[in-house]
């Protein structure tokens, strides 16, 4: 055994881990918080703390941790073998999801190929338009658009198409050009649309399209939330909007279901609830109901067939990872898309997202610690301000002092900026959505009225 046998958890996490999307410095000046073990929406500590986990583990996960049935569908495949590739060769439960996939997706959408994460799946996505257009004889076609506030990931591509301000700035110069437009407005909660107006967004991005059309490959959006963007919402109607302009200029519409699909909005897919079929079609997250790494792009069926040719034709698709398919994440995610058909269809899913709305109406409708509020599905952000309607300044780091006020109450958030996102496990019963609710109040009602801002060396 190495000499780190006798160090904690905590020590060698500070020696030697680099988190991800964390000022290491800060982190560090936080108790750190190792978590052992969870069951259902809660998360428990090395000591013994419980804590609900109110970011579902980073939007993945759908039918609680240590869920007896897909632990018993990991098992029984981990009898069988836990790896095997897809380069050339198959196996049964990635055949079987491929299958599952299309068979939820819109008519179509029949051709599945697997990845690890949302932003391979949304890579992969781009790559095959780009392709697709060169083999269509229409090399020109190579620009991407992008919603203002997007989020697709942090790779080179993703980046490009994203619109996600300081987090990708940096490596701006490494990236292909993308045009963006301008997002709607929506402000929605507890099932009420309390402002809509995509008139200037629709009304840009056909300007843009008359203009580049000629020049453009595809479109991506993340379809009616944009998650990372901290809950931005899009009116009722937009996406179809948007996916008949796509289908008018000759572009085609990539969907990044990476955050809404599998339950998160209540329907399994946010495409077939729109009545939109989307060229490609990114998952990820809540495919293996936050249990294991694995992504999907579907890809529609003519444009597959336009891959297809000799070996020294060079038009195959020369894209794939070590992990692709991985059969012990295919067992798990079919067993957790068996488990959500039944939540989705029996409305389950939607009368815990209306309790969530009415919840978070009570708590915080004019709350005077709350800028704004938005809601829609089991997703939902929270804007914090000062008593006077101000934005606190950047270092005061108010919404990451409300965070961690909101651990000493038993509640894992993860702030972006000052906005609080709530985004449970879909499980949660009524009662835990109640708790989850009180909970943020708490630590809210905590902080913010006597919050001080003291500046800090950085
Ligand atoms: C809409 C969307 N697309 C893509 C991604 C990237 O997924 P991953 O972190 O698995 O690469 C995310 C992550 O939050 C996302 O919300």
């Amino acid at each position: 055994m190495g000499a780190s046998a006798t160090l904690s958890a905590e020590a060698l996490d500070r020696r030697h881990v680099w988190h991800p999307f964390t000022q290491m410095q800060e982190y560090w000046a936080q108790p750190p918080l190792v978590i052992a073990s969870g069951r259902g929406g809660w998360l428990t500590d090395t000591e013994g703390r419980e804590y609900l986990d109110g970011n579902a583990s980073i939007w993945t996960n759908v039918h609680g941790h240590n869920d007896p049935d897909l632990n018993a569908a990991l098992q029984r495949q981990l009898g069988r073998i836990a790896h095997a590739t897809m380069l050339g060769l198959t196996h049964e439960p990635g055949a079987l999801l491929a299958a599952e996939l299309a068979d939820l997706a819109p008519e179509g959408l029949g051709r599945v190929f697997f990845s690890d994460n949302g932003a391979g799946a949304v890579e992969i996505a781009l790559k095959m338009s780009f392709q697709y257009w060169q083999l269509a004889g229409k090399p020109e076609k190579r620009g991407a658009i992008g919603l203002a506030g997007g989020y697709h990931g942090d790779t080179f591509g993703t980046m490009a198409v994203g619109d996600s301000g300081f987090f990708h700035e940096r490596f701006r110069a490494w990236g292909f050009a993308a045009d963006h437009f301008p997002a709607p407005v929506c402000r929605e909660w507890a099932g009420v649309v309390r402002e809509a107006d995509a008139s200037a967004s629709l009304a840009a991005l056909e300007a843009l399209l008359i203009e580049k059309a000629e020049r453009i490959a595809c479109l991506i959006l993340e379809p009616s939330v944009q998650g990372a963007a901290g809950m931005r919402l899009q009116p009722p109607g937009f996406v179809a909007a948007v996916a008949a302009l796509c289908r008018k200029h000759g572009v085609h519409l990539i969907l990044d279901e990476v955050f809404v699909a599998f339950g998160r909005l209540g329907s399994m897919l946010v495409c077939t609830e729109e009545g939109v079929t989307p060229d490609f079609l990114c998952l990820a997250k809540g495919l293996t109901g936050g249990y294991l790494p694995l992504a999907a792009t579907l890809a529609r069926e003519e444009i597959f067939e336009a891959f297809l040719g000799t070996y020294e034709s060079r038009r195959a698709f020369f894209h794939g990872h070590t992990f692709t398919g991985n059969p012990l994440a295919a067992a798990v995610a079919l067993e957790n898309i068996r488990k959500l058909r039944v939540l989705v269809a029996d409305g389950t899913l939607t009368s815990r997202a209306a309790c969530f709305g009415r919840l978070l109406d009570e708590a915080f409708a004019g709350h005077p610690h709350v800028g704004e509020l938005r809601q829609r599905g089991l997703t939902a952000a929270i804007d914090l301000v000062s008593a006077d309607g101000e934005t606190y300044p950047e270092a005061a780091r108010a919404g990451l002092q409300v965070c961690m006020r909101a651990r000493e109450h038993g509640l894992l958030l993860r702030p972006l900026g000052d906005s609080l996102l709530l985004v449970p496990p879909l499980c949660l019963s009524e009662a835990e959505l109640g708790e989850l609710v009180s909970r943020t109040a708490c630590a809210i009602n905590d902080i913010l009225p006597t919050f001080q801002y003291h500046a800090q060396r950085s």
